[in-house]
Order: C-alpha cells, then sequence, then structure tokens
C-alpha cells in the first residue's frame, strides 16, 4: 500500500479498520473482563497480556525483520486506541513497549537492535523508558543519573523515577550523563537489563488511575554494562529521547481516544437505558447536547491523532509540532469526556459499580506524561516561533 494511501485521514484504508475489528474482538472477550479487576487489586493484567502477545498486539510496531508484526505507526495507534478502550492499564503494554524500543529504533546498533527487539517482538520480553528522575521531571535535561567510563564498560549511578511498567519489564533504556559540563549535549542512552547486578526498583506507587500498570524507581548502583550497549553516540541520548517522544506521544493520543470513547460508549448506552420524569434521559436536549459534544470533541482528537501517526510513519519535519499537539489536544478531550460520562451516570457514574470512573481516573495520567500538557504547549510554541 502507498505511503499516501495508507493516511487518510478521514477514512482508515480497509487494512487499518480490520486491525481495529480483530483487537476489538480480543479486547472485548480478554482484556475488558479483567480492567475492573487490576484497578482493584492494582496486580499487572497478566491474562491480558497473555492474550495481547497471543495475537500479536503486545508490541505491534516492531519490524518484521526483528520478529515483529511490523505494523505502522497508523496501525499501532489503532491498536493502542482499542486497547485503551477496554482497559487503559494494559493499553501501557503496547505503548510503553514502543516508548522503550524507540530509541534503539531510532539510533541503535544493528547488533543491539536485533539482540533486544527481538525478545519483545515474540513477547518473552518487555522494555521501559527511564528518562524523569525525582528532580528531573518536565526539566529533563537536568536528570543526574551518572554514567562513567571505565575500560570496556560504563558503570551506571543514579535514581529514575516514574516508569512504566518497572520491574515487569525486562529491559530498561535508560538515559545517563556521561558529561556532566555540556547539559542536554552531555546526555547518552543506554540499554541496562532488570538482571544485571546493582539494578533493583522502589516499591510501586500508589496511584489515582491506571493501577494495573506498574509504576515505580529504578536504582541503579554501580551498575556495570559493556560499552555495546550504548544507543547511538556519546552525547546524543537526550536528542534521541526527543525524538522517541515526538512518535510516542502520537500513542498516548492514541490512548487517550480509547479511554473517551469507551466511556463515550458506555454512557451513550446509559442514558437510552436509564429512566426519569418517564421517560430515557437521552430524550432530554441537555442530555443530547452534551453527547454531542463528547462526540465532537472526540472526533477532532482522534483525526488529529491520525494525521499525527502519519507524520509519525513519515518522519515528516513538523512530527514535534503534531505529536505534541495530538497528544495534548487528545488528552484534554478524553478528560472532559470522561468527566462529562460520570455526570451523565449521576451517582452511578460516582460509584467502582461502573466503569466511568475508572476511565475519568485513567484519563488524568495521559494530561500528565510523556511531557505535561504544559511542556506540550512550550514544545508547539517553539515550534511557532522558530519559523
Ligand atoms: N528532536 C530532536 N532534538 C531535539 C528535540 C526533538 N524533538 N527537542 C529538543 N532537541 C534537542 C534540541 O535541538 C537541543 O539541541 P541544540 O542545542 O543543538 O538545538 C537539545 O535537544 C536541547 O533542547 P532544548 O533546549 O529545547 O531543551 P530544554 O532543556 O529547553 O527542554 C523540553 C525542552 C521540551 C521542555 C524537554 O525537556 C521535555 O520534553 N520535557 C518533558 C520531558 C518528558 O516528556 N518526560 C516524559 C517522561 S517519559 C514518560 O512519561 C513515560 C511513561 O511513563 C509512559
Amino acid at each position: 500500500m502507498a505511503a499516501e494511501e495508507s493516511f487518510d485521514v478521514y477514512r482508515l484504508p480497509e487494512e487499518h479498520e480490520a486491525i481495529r475489528e480483530a483487537v476489538r474482538e480480543v479486547c472485548a472477550a480478554k482484556v475488558a473482563p479483567n480492567a475492573a479487576e487490576a484497578d482493584e487489586t492494582g496486580e499487572f493484567p497478566k491474562a491480558s497480556y497473555d492474550a495481547l502477545r497471543a495475537a500479536d498486539f503486545h508490541a505491534p510496531h516492531i519490524p518484521v525483520e526483528y520478529g515483529g508484526a511490523g505494523a505502522d505507526a497508523l496501525a499501532t495507534a489503532v491498536v493502542i486506541e482499542e486497547v485503551a478502550r477496554a482497559c487503559a492499564a494494559s493499553s501501557l503494554i503496547p505503548a510503553v513497549n514502543k516508548l522503550g524500543t524507540m530509541p534503539l529504533l531510532l539510533a541503535g546498533s544493528e547488533e543491539l537492535k536485533r539482540r533486544y527487539l527481538t525478545p519483545v517482538a515474540s513477547g518473552e520480553a518487555m522494555f521501559s523508558y527511564c528518562l524523569s528522575e525525582p528532580e528531573a521531571g518536565s526539566d529533563a535535561a537536568s536528570m543526574t543519573t551518572r554514567a562513567v567510563r571505565d575500560g570496556d564498560h560504563w558503570v551506571l549511578n543514579g535514581v529514575k523515577r516514574w516508569i512504566t511498567n518497572a520491574g515487569v519489564s525486562e529491559y530498561y533504556t535508560v538515559f545517563a550523563v556521561t558529561d556532566p559540563s555540556a547539559r542536554s549535549k552531555g546526555i547518552s542512552a543506554f540499554v541496562v537489563e532488570k538482571s544485571d547486578p546493582g539494578v533493583s526498583f522502589g516499591a510501586p506507587e500508589k496511584k489515582l488511575g491506571i493501577k494495573g500498570s506498574p509504576t515505580r524507581e529504578v536504582y541503579l548502583d554501580n551498575v556495570r554494562i559493556p560499552v555495546d550497549r550504548m544507543i547511538g553516540a556519546e552525547g546524543s541520548g537526550f536528542a534521541t529521547a526527543m525524538r522517541t517522544l515526538d512518535h510516542t506521544r502520537v500513542t498516548i493520543a492514541a490512548q487517550a481516544l480509547g479511554i473517551a470513547q469507551g466511556a463515550l460508549d458506555y454512557a451513550k448506552g446509559y442514558v437510552q437505558e436509564r429512566k426519569q420524569f418517564g421517560k430515557a434521559v437521552a430524550e432530554f436536549q441537555g442530555v443530547q447536547f452534551m453527547l454531542a459534544d463528547m462526540g465532537m470533541k472526540l472526533e477532532a482528537a482522534r483525526q488529529l491523532t491520525y494525521a499525527a501517526a502519519g507524520k509519525s510513519e513519515r518522519g515528516d519535519a513538523d512530527l514535534t509540532y503534531f505529536g505534541a499537539a495530538a497528544k495534548c489536544f487528545a488528552s484534554d478531550a478524553a478528560m472532559e469526556i470522561t468527566t462529562d460520562a460520570v455526570q451523565l451516570l449521576g451517582g452511578y457514574g460516582y460509584t467502582r459499580d461502573y466503569p466511568v470512573e475508572r476511565m475519568m481516573r485513567d484519563a488524568k495520567i495521559t494530561q500528565i506524561y510523556e511531557g505535561t500538557n504544559q511542556v506540550q504547549r512550550i514544545v508547539m510554541a517553539r515550534q511557532l516561533l522558530r519559523g
């Protein structure tokens, strides 16, 4: 299929719609049923992982040459969107596998790619991304995790915080300072394995949402890794981290779409069933206007997200702008739509007997991670002002 044909933003190609149907089917049968329990217990939904893995939706973006499904950026977004519609925490499986491996895909040596992408493609291993630190969140370049060269090895020391799927993942892209005098130009990227001596994890964070996706600190205590585990050239790590986020902010936009769609679908069904004042509440114009606004915002977010996915696939020069815009717009829309879904269910919406309060809590993180929406606005403004 020609690239132009694959990214008609108004109507997805049949191939992509077929992927959507296939993911929706797997999720309805084997992911959605675990969503409330994962939220309640905070346990990683292993059954959902197994179902996604069996259908090859756990890391669909890995290229065919490394044993993957070779899904393009739009197909990967559709997979993440559909998994998120059923269970936001589970959608972090394909999303963070892409986030963790993107530095390798963008800048890694052929040998590193072969060694580490193949087990992710087969589902034997997951891959996390370690950029943030306790004192370096939005200001990522102020990180202090240090990598010091010692002969044929690098020795890493530091603490990474807010690491999605930490402990469950086998592999980690870790960004560390190799030249403290050079700020962002003194940061390099490495592959660290969970089994490397000196790697350990903090207690799971007690979060508002996405509870089935473990978030933990990663401690690096004199972790000694061979020099060939560096991703790209020394000092290129910060640019690799930013280039990665350009692509993966699109996947967070897709996750937001899915969460919002799940909430809209549920609320749509509810208002047609629920009767007050002698008729279904869907017959009241005030309720209809709310539904119309929710649908309108969601579709606008979807078109922007798919346009950004096309830019991600082609590597367009304006991807930085579009990735930030899609993530920011779709996550703000998801927060509004899920909040309105809770409102449409009234008192029932506020209880854990119905899924929309979970969706509202899950939506919140999409405005925060992979760069807060304030950071997305900084990124967009800088792009606009420079030309
Ligand atoms: N592509 C390539 N290079 C880039 C780039 C991009 N998109 N963005 C920046 N760079 C380069 C710049 O060109 C610059 O190099 P030059 O000096 O040669 O031009 C260098 O990197 C430094 O860039 P800035 O001066 O713009 O850096 P800054 O310190 O002002 O920071 C920022 C910019 C946009 C605020 C950045 O720090 C940022 O994105 N912060 C948010 C971090 C973030 O998103 N964290 C999310 C963590 S991951 C996560 O949340 C995962 C999860 O759990 C699911």
